[in-house]
């Protein structure tokens, strides 16, 4: 049997399928292994499931090489990933999309209306038992925030959760913007209008984030692009950390070029605390909880499964993610 080395536990039955496949070893540790660690454990091994937490260097790619075959990542982004060499390597690179994408877009949604309406201040607020003190229980100007009904949403990634985050505006009868690099039939049907990202800073009340860590989308919301915020505007990032200058985005939010931001991920994860940005009450922080459901992160576990079954069976894995290296090597052990 080929082996399989998987960096997190992951408790889903497609774990137990996987031990069908291969002989299977599991870190066992919550804390992720290091470099050294992942070398160590996986040597010799043919195929690894990763998550985004994990920095697969092209180090560690060429120290597991030629043994290592496949690296099945448990995530639909791969940022983590050196591509290039893993293509040169002979390496088949897969992720899951799709099944995480209404999660995600719901946890988008979910930031929208908490920084909006300043749900998790307010829920502060009752708990600190500020709200008893008060000695009013409902007064006029009491936690305003602002409407998010009828307001124009700008999505920058017209990809599959940028569309799922459009899908969910229509119920909040919105105007929606994109920018994307392709423009998108799906979305124009919806209704949203492309634009240049300047046009959708300077008119969206709401900016959702859904493209990909690239080097062309590294710092792309930076001080200039918040400064062409409405003073109203909130920012909501889903994407990558790495996608925002947080420094620029603590000034905006401190000195309110912008109303308010809501963020699930960080250009460091986990965020430290001593971060200036905690401090701030108009910013809704998560950690990294996009795909966080059971119901999805059993059908991340499937579609790894599904996508190791197939390089296992000597077919294309269903969600390769660099086609180049089928010029390289064939699928299969
Ligand atoms: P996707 O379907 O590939 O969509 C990404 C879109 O971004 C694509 O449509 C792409 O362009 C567009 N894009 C790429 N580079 C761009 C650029 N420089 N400028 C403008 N648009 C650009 O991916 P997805 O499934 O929606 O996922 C998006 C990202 O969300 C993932 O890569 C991941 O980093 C993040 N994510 C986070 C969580 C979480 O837990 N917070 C969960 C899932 C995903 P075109 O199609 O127009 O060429
Ligand atoms: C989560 O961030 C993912 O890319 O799946
Ligand atoms: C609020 O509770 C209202 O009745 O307007």
């Amino acid at each position: 049997m080929p082996k399989l080395f998987i960096t997190r536990e992951i408790p889903f039955p497609a774990t137990e399928k996987m031990k069908q496949l291969f002989t299977v070893s599991i870190w066992p540790k919550f804390v992720p292994p290091s470099k050294e660690e992942i070398i160590n454990n996986a040597k010799g091994f043919d195929a690894l499931v990763t998550t985004l937490e994990d920095k697969i260097t092209c180090d560690i790619i060429e120290s597991l090489s030629p043994q290592l075959k496949i690296i099945a990542q448990y995530a639909v982004g791969f940022d983590n990933v050196d591509l290039e060499c893993a293509t040169k390597h002979g390496v088949y690179v897969t992720n899951t999309p799709d099944v995480l994408t209404d999660a995600t877009a719901d946890i988008a949604w979910g930031l929208i209306l908490s920084v909006s309406r300043r749900i998790v201040e307010a829920d502060k607020f009752v708990r600190s038992g500020k709200w008893f003190l008060l000695g009013s229980a409902w007064h006029p100007t009491l936690m305003l925030g602002y409407d998010v009904y009828g307001k124009t949403l700008g999505i920058v990634g017209g990809g599959r959760i940028g569309y799922a985050v459009a899908k969910r505006a229509k119920g909040f009868d919105m105007r929606i913007l994109y920018n994307s690099r392709n423009r998108h039939k799906e979305m124009e049907d919806l209704g949203a209008r492309y634009v240049d990202l300047v046009t959708l800073f300077k008119e969206s009340d709401i900016i959702s984030l859904h493209v990909p860590l690239t080097n062309e989308t590294y710092n792309l919301v930076d001080e200039k692009l918040l400064r062409l915020m409405k003073k109203t505007a909130f920012l909501i990032n889903t994407a990558r950390g790495k996608v925002v200058d947080l420094n620029a985005l603590y000034k905006a939010l401190k000195e309110g070029w912008i109303a308010g931001a809501g963020l699930d991920v960080y250009p460091s994860e986990p965020l430290d605390p001593k971060n200036p940005i905690v401090n701030l009450d108009n910013i809704v922080l998560l950690p990294h909880i996009g795909s966080a459901t059971h119901e999805t992160r059993a059908k991340m576990a499937d579609l790894v499964y599904k996508n190791l079954e197939m390089f296992y069976n000597g077919d294309v894995p269903i969600t390769l993610v660099n086609k180049d290296v089928l010029k390289i090597r064939k699928p299969g052990f």
